[in-house]
């Protein structure tokens, strides 16, 4: 198995290493490139993030859930790499200087490549950019004025990509990355116990965290059908292999609060990374793609072999940890309908950024003349899979969209959910939670905003 990549510019071939290896382990074992630390080596903190560049353009990722195999036919640069060959440094790296952004030093590196790939992009949401890099010592200010500082300066010229490597298929006995459904489909039914692996977000922590052996891999992500979205009179059609970052551009302008959720999903580099097949497939109950899909009417598209069949997507989610897969059937995307916007999506959180959701609540109500004609309501982690709130949707559709209407239905969220305690939140913390979401939902209607950012007096 032969990856080919640019590391710092210079073209590299690797062979013999297994196909579960990280960057972060290469870098540091193999490269001696150590400038890339490893803190939580589960994608959390970002001190090990590296940029990379490929047809999509170029970002941020963490490089300690990044696996070889992904890399093929992409440009890495790390830190090392990130100065002009004359030794001028980058601006983020001057002005991190001139600003005073580091102390200790362990998270520089790993701050200083999520600000360089935002200059490469000119993303000057710098909040957003560097919500996954935690800094222990320095305080995020010094960082975000020496962030702001370089935005004026020209991107470095020997950052341009030209050329990147010839991309093969890689097929070995254990590891395949197909660059066609087809090949995928034909490969998943010989090898019916491989793991897909999408943008490893989840798959990552499994070999990092549990120690797990895969047999044998799939790496999806160069399957250009699976990264496409479609927008049409009828909706929009969405690959498995669309990553969350991708996700947010196609969805933010039509649902704006769809578009909110994404943001604070993960951080910048587990959006790049992370696919909204993986975030559907892996069946979590606190997944935040599937209750704003669901709440939208969205169908679930997979094949097997030559077999393709859809269904509703909250009929995927059969039970904890079981879902309406078969053997060697993959998702090859979702379609979300054509509507109105109506949909609010609630992601209840104990950090504002960067965490994963203690619930998450999605609301698409319609009224037409004062009256409610349609509900579809549906929440994450108050169920053992993502779980429509059918009993509220009953008692909200056909009545007006008054007070009393929502008081009586609230009371409906005991009939469809039993929550359970944990270490996130009280199984009556999420019951009440569920019933001030709708109770906030039918306030903003009337121009009542909420902001949980700020307590006001
Ligand atoms: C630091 C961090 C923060 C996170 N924050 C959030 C968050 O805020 N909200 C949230 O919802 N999640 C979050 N996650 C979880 C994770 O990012 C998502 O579940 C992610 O969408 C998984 O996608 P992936 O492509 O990385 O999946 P992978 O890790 O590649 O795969 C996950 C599972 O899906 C399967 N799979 C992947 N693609 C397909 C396919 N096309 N067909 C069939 N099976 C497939 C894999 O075999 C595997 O079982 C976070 C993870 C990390 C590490
Ligand atoms: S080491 Fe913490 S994100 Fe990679
Ligand atoms: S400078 Fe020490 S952790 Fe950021």
């Amino acid at each position: 198995m032969k990856i080919e990549f640019l590391l710092n510019g210079e073209a590299v071939t690797v062979d013999g290493n297994s196909p579960t290896r990280t960057l972060l382990d290469y870098l540091r074992e193999e490269c001696g490139l150590t400038g890339t630390k490893e803190g939580c080596n589960e994608g959390d903190c970002g001190a090990c993030s590296i940029m990379i560049t490929d047809d999509d353009g170029t970002k941020a990722l963490n490089a300690c859930i990044l696996f070889l195999p992904q890399l093929h036919g992409k440009s890495v640069r790390t830190v090392e790499g990130l100065a002009a060959p004359d030794g001028t440094l980058h601006p983020v790296q001057s002005e991190m200087i001139e600003n005073h952004g580091s102390q200790c030093g362990f998270c520089t590196p790993g701050f200083i490549m999520s600000m360089a790939a935002a200059h490469q992009n000119s993303e000057t949401n710098h909040d957003d950019v560097l919500a996954g890099n935690l800094c222990r010592c320095t305080g995020y200010v010094p960082i975000i004025r020496a962030a702001r500082a370089a935005e004026k300066f020209a991107k470095p010229k020997h950052l341009q990509i030209n050329k990147l490597p010839v991309t093969k298929t890689i097929q070995s006995e254990r590891v395949f990355v197909p660059k066609t459904s087809d090949e995928l489909a034909d490969w998943y039914i010989k090898n019916p116990d491989a793991t897909l692996i999408g943008g490893a977000t989840d798959v990552g922590l499994w070999i990092n965290k549990d120690l797990c052996d895969l047999s044998s891999i799939a790496f999806i992500g160069q399957i250009d059908e699976l990264r496409g979205i479609e927008i049409s009179d009828s909706g929009m059609a969405i690959g498995a292999s669309v990553t969350l970052s991708q996700l947010h551009k196609a969805v933010a302008k039509k649902y704006a609060s769809l578009g909110e959720l994404v943001r604070r999903y993960g951080s910048t580099q587990v959006r790049n990374a992370a696919t909204i097949g993986g975030n559907i497939a892996n069946g979590s109950p606190i997944g935040d793609g599937p209750p704003a899909l669901i709440a939208l009417g969205a169908q679930l598209y997979l094949r097997r072999g030559d077999d393709f069949r859809n269904m509703a997507l909250e009929d995927y989610f059969i039970d904890y940890g079981k879902q309406d897969r078969k053997i060697g059937e993959f998702i090859i995307g979702i379609a979300i309908p054509e509507q109105p916007n109506n949909l609010k999506c609630y992601k209840i959180t104990k950090r504002f950024d960067q965490d994963i959701s203690t619930l998450c609540g999605c609301f698409n109500i319609t009224r037409h003349s004062g009256k409610i004609t349609s509900a579809r309501i549906a929440f994450g982690g108050m169920a053992e899979t993502p779980k429509r709130a059918t009993s509220v949707e009953i008692a909200l559709i056909g009545k007006p969209w008054t007070q009393d209407t929502i008081t009586a239905a609230v009371t409906k969220f005991s009939t469809d959910y039993q929550p359970i305690s944990d270490v996130r939140a009280s199984a009556a913390y999420r019951a009440q939670t569920a019933q001030n979401l709708l109770q906030r939902y039918f306030d903003e209607t009337f121009g009542h905003a909420t902001n949980v950012l700020e307590v006001t007096p």
